[in-house]
């Protein structure tokens, strides 16, 4: 299928951008992109792409923007139950912090989902997925850590694969058993990292193993989204009433020498030097970085870590620090941008409205914060090999956006800008355009 008469096809080559390199959307005006299967094959400008391939089914795309599907690369989708009466009490003036501390907040999420069945758990979190998708999220990252305990936690990765198998949009799981610390370790923190590190990482390891296997027997069927092809991430909240940098080094390192691939949450609310744990240990990501110091900056930019900033939480909380974005630029990092869904701090199922405050409190422009949205976003998960821009032989991951301009993007608030979803080839029209004649 040749998409055609794109007005700005943004294509974003390469396999990440970093610093001030940050924002070079390659964009091909009046632009095409032929897609063959779940792959793309060809862009270039439409009057020769039309020329060459004259025999091609078409999809024209009358002067819209035409670019890749947005990665969302950190979320904790999936959780049963919602806190809007936390967001009331927030609102009144208590701390997200105090709130967690009264045994509100992640605990709260984790007694329901661990009294959840699986098909709960599905059936809760598909609807979330389908608007993420709707709002142009073709992959997205997706965290345990509602179980704190083995048995939930396994639950939580096996809703996270099965609504990865189910589609359109795209999984990549992350287990975040150290997210906090369960009630029934309360008195003894020590001992729930020593039961991570002894008991549930192996847990894991062996689990994902045996899904590994199972995903090898059914390749067969092209149409099922992959499974695990590799270990899951494994993450940590570093950070005051959660865990400390040592706990975290001790998980990490743990990890690592298990062969998971390793993401962080670090300095959402206090500097522990998460982040420059995360670059020494060779990390994937480390996410939310609001109050990083200048130090464990310079230790990412001179990293292979993406730094993830999550615009929406520190936003959801109704607070006034921001990753200071620029300063990471300056530094030479590689960063990110992700909606941070979860139910306490920052309900968010659009990576649009993500862009929308990366432009404004990050100061971000539109080109930097769609980078950040797409490519980058990819590299943060590891698959900025296969999605994540417009190049030839990445899987064939699209949108079509009603609009004349990429940067309406970042400049519209709250809306859905997106027309059509091509996920792996596959079309998915939100609503037809008016047509031509
Ligand atoms: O990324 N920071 C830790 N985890 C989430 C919040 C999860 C929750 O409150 O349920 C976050 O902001
Ligand atoms: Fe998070």
């Amino acid at each position: 299928m040749l998409i055609h008469s794109a007005g700005q096809l943004l294509t974003i080559s390469g396999s990440s951008q970093r610093g001030h390199a940050l924002g070079d959307l390659g964009i091909i005006e009046n632009g095409a992109v032929l897609i063959e299967d779940d792959l793309i094959v060809a862009v270039g400008p439409s009057d020769e792409m039309c020329a060459i391939y004259a025999g091609e089914e078409t999809l024209d795309a009358s002067g819209r923007v035409v670019m890749p599907g947005l990665v969302d690369p950190h979320t904790h989708a999936v959780w049963a139950g919602d806190r809007a009466a936390e967001f009331e009490m927030r609102i009144q003036g208590k701390t997200y912090l105090e709130i967690m501390l009264a045994g509100g907040g992640i605990a709260s999420t984790v007694r329901k989902t661990r009294s959840a069945s699986l098909d709960d758990l599905l059936a809760e979190t598909r609807p979330r997925l389908r608007r993420m998708f709707a709002h142009g999220t073709t992959t997205a990252e997706v965290k345990s850590g509602y179980g704190l305990e083995i048995e939930t936690e396994i639950k939580m990765l096996e809703a996270i694969l099965a609504l990865d198998a189910e589609g359109p949009i795209e999984l990549a799981p992350t287990f975040l058993g150290a997210h906090a610390i369960p009630p029934e370790y309360k008195v003894h923190p020590h001992g729930y990292t020593d039961l991570i590190c002894n008991e549930m990482l192996p847990a894991i390891k062996e689990w994902a193993v045996s899904r590994r296997q199972w995903a090898g027997d059914r390749s067969q069927s092209p149409t099922t989204n992959n499974q695990l092809t590799d270990l899951p991430f494994t993450d940590v909240f570093c950070e005051t009433g959660a865990f400390s940098l040592e706990q975290s080094r001790q998980i990490l390192e743990t990890a690592r020498d298990l062969g998971f691939p390793l993401k962080i949450h670090a300095d959402e609310f206090d500097n522990l030097g998460g982040a420059a744990l995360a670059a020494e240990l060779g990390a994937v990501s480390a996410d939310h970085l609001v109050v990083t110091s200048e130090e464990d900056i310079t230790a990412l930019g001179a990293s292979s870590t993406v730094a993830v900033s999550l615009p929406c939480t520190p936003f959801g909380l109704a607070e006034g620090s921001y990753t200071p974005a620029k300063d990471f630029l300056d530094a030479n990092c590689l960063l990110a941008i992700a909606t941070d869904i979860n139910p306490g701090t920052a309900w968010c199922e659009s990576m649009q409205f993500t862009i929308t405050l990366a432009c404004r409190y990050l100061r971000l422009t539109p080109a930097q914060a769609i980078v950040a949205a797409t490519l980058n976003a990819a590299a943060a998960i590891g698959r900025a090999d296969r999605i994540g821009s417009l190049d030839p032989g990445k899987q064939a991951d699209l949108l079509i956006l009603d609009v004349p301009d990429y940067r309406h993007l970042g400049y519209r608030i709250g809306g859905n800008l997106v027309q059509t979803v091509i996920k792996k080839g596959i079309v998915y029209t939100l609503y037809p355009l008016p047509s031509n004649s």
